[in-house]
């Protein structure tokens, strides 16, 4: 096992993976069952950006997931799952249960006409079936593309459409703390704009009553009942598609990440393993959603590649108390524990009395993710959490980096409140100036660039070759460019400054501000918008909407009822999760003469920082900024 184990293994391993990077990962792969070995590590161009690794090698991820344990593992809990509501039983899935599941699931899709390339959307609550969906679709060699369950018909139908879908997976209803969500009638919605799906499985989960149209939706218990538990795994290429995962960026219309097989195989494994320092028994939690990439990653394939148990989720941590992932790390003797900084936050914010009534001993590592942690909440997490004797890894990486980059190594790496740390073995990060030039020694920032590839590295983004050369390799050529601005300090330690970009991270979530902008544009009322992120004690950052709206509107609706249908319409392109947090109605926007929007000052009114704006003399119209400011909301 390429286990590290102190800092001289961390230093060693990271020496010789960037001395012979194929030497290493050949060694690291070498762990994994291989239907054939591959002719060639690797062959990459980050130039006119190619990159494919274990070249030759055939696999099917979900043997290594599943089948290489049964021997020593079928009896051993793979996946326990913990529902919404605390007093619906708890289910674990042993590896036994995980093989038998994905096998029925997998003949399912298959007898659905599912077969290897085809795409299959999975939008879905957290429940084991998300799981065996994802896993049944590696198994028969589709590509799965799972959609966030809070995303909007309009969202769930661009994206179906993207892809291409042929199938759709979905349940009747989903419960959500205190809340029940209609999953099935937003899939209803947006399968009106979608010709291209022919079938859409259906949970039974709640039992809410809903529509079924005859020759598309199928009951997926009923289907489950016609099919064999044994199913023969398909023959992958390492360069086969795994998934896709639509991600924001600076323009408007979301991406699809496409991951492949063997790379993304082999370094979500290792760094699973590695930085939680998971060890045989332990009981590991991730409380991401599987619609995203930390649950692709590191709630199922990372965990079961290293035959672990992952536990699953249904709900919400404050329902029905602020205790509740407490409540569940000790119900389940919890190990590792990972999160967003988000959570924390709120959690923080709810005092310790929902804290200090569970028992949180079993806990050795903590995580977090999607986000910079400030330092209260770090100090908060490592002394009332972790009680002092757990380590705290703040995991930097990205939708398109399949797995974590720089990372502390839990109990090898010290830590440093609101660090990153160090870039974990096969990751050689670069900071680079506005001019292109690497920005060499320590205590110095800059644009946060990788300079040689890692195992899961996106290869493409589906259907646009030329967008993810454009969006990743361009701004500085043989770089991949990741979008954050970075700071290494005198120690060469690395701490993560927030997006350069026009994404911003509500939450956790990652928004482009050009997808919120379009959404608000198709309201009737409304002419233009700018839209910019604003540091939010709780989320991180909130969103904040300048609109300019049609004087025909202002004069007939009144301020709140433009705002309010202003917000509706993004939750109804996008979803809650972009719900402008502050709507300012403005008669203008700050251009330059070039009609550029000066973004730079609307961040800073939104800031609350109005003293010094800076260089306004290009502008168009400077009394603009003086109204806008008026008009801000605090
Ligand atoms: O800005 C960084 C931030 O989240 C972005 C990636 O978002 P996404 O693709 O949704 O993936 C999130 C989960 C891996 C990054 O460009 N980010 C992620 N982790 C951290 C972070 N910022 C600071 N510290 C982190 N640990």
């Amino acid at each position: 096992m390429s286990r590290i184990k102190n800092l001289e293994d961390y230093s060693v391993a990271y020496r010789e993976s960037v001395e012979d990077p194929s030497k290493f990962w050949g060694n690291v792969a070498e762990e994994f069952t291989w239907k054939k070995k591959w002719d060639q590590v690797l062959d990459w161009n980050f130039e006119d950006y190619y990159c494919k690794w274990f070249i030759g090698g055939k696999l099917n991820i979900t043997e290594n997931c599943i089948d290489r344990h049964l021997e020593t593992k079928a009896d051993q809990a793979a996946i326990i799952w913990q529902p919404n509501d605390p007093h619906e039983a708890p289910i674990t899935f042993t590896y036994a249960d995980v093989h038998r599941e994905v096998c029925k699931m997998a003949n399912v899709l298959k007898s659905y006409g599912v077969k290897k390339g085809d795409r299959v959307c999975l939008y879905m609550q957290m429940v084991p079936e998300l799981a065996f969906s994802v896993l049944a679709c590696a198994r028969i060699g589709a590509i799965h593309s799972v959609i966030f369950a809070g995303f909007s018909s309009h969202a769930l139908a661009s994206r179906i459409e993207d892809a291409n879908a042929k199938m759709v997976i979905t349940a009747d209803t989903a419960y959500r703390g205190a809340k029940q969500i209609p999953l099935k009638e937003v899939v209803d919605e947006s399968l009106n704009a979608c010709p291209s799906v022919e079938t859409c499985l259906v949970l039974k989960r709640t039992g809410e009553e809903i529509y079924m149209k005859e020759g598309r939706d199928v009951w997926l218990h009923e289907a489950l009942e016609q099919v064999s538990t044994e199913n023969e795994a398909e023959v992958m290429d390492s360069e086969d598609p795994l998934f896709i995962l639509y991600t924001s960026g600076s323009t408007g219309k979301p991406k699809g990440v496409v991951h492949t097989t063997g790379g993304y195989m082999v370094y979500t494994k290792y760094t699973f393993e590695n930085v939680f320092q998971y060890d045989e028994g332990d009981t590991y939690w991730c409380t991401a959603d599987i619609g995203w990439i930390t649950g692709h990653s590191y709630i199922v394939y990372g965990p079961l590649l290293a035959g672990g148990t992952t536990l699953m989720f249904e709900g919400i941590p404050t329902w029905p108390d602020a205790g509740r992932f407490w409540k569940i790390i000790s119900k389940f003797k919890v190990n590792q524990f990972y999160t967003a900084p988000t959570a924390i936050r709120a959690l923080m914010a709810q005092g310790l009395e929902n804290v200090d009534i569970h028992d949180l001993s079993s806990l050795k590592v903590l995580g977090t993710v999607g986000e910079p942690i400030n330092s209260e909440a770090w100090q908060w997490y490592y002394e009332h959490i972790g009680k002092r004797k757990c380590p705290i890894v703040d995991t930097w990486w990205q939708t398109e980096t399949g797995g974590m980059m720089i990372s502390p190594i839990a109990g090898v790496t010290p830590t440093k409140p609101t660090y990153a740390t160090l870039p974990l073995p096969g990751i050689q990060p670069a900071l680079l100036d506005s001019e292109g030039k690497e920005i060499d020694g320590r205590g110095v920032e800059g644009n946060l660039c990788i300079k040689h590839p890692w195992p899961s590295i996106l290869r493409t983004t589906w259907g646009d070759h030329e967008r993810c050369k454009f969006t990743y390799f361009s701004t500085y050529k043989g770089y991949y460019f990741t979008g954050d601005g970075c700071r290494r300090d005198e120690d060469g330690y690395y701490r993560i400054l927030g997006r350069v970009d026009d994404v911003i991270n509500v939450s956790g979530h990652r928004l482009g501000t050009a997808e919120i902008e379009n959404a608000i544009n198709l309201y009737s009322a409304v002419i233009e918008s700018a839209v910019v992120g604003y540091p939010h004690e709780i989320k991180g950052q909130g969103t904040y909407a300048y609109v300019i709206c049609d004087p025909v509107a202002i004069e007939e609706y009144s301020m709140e009822e433009l705002k309010k249908g202003i917000s509706s319409m993004v939750v109804k392109e996008i979803g809650p999760i972009a719900r402008p947090d502050k709507i300012q109605i403005v008669r203008g926007l700050p251009k330059t003469r070039s009609g550029k929007i000066m973004r730079r000052i609307l961040r800073k009114v939104a800031e609350g920082d109005t003293s010094n704006l800076g260089d306004t003399s290009t502008l168009l119209d400077p009394s603009i900024v003086e109204s806008i400011k008026e008009g801000a909301i605090s």
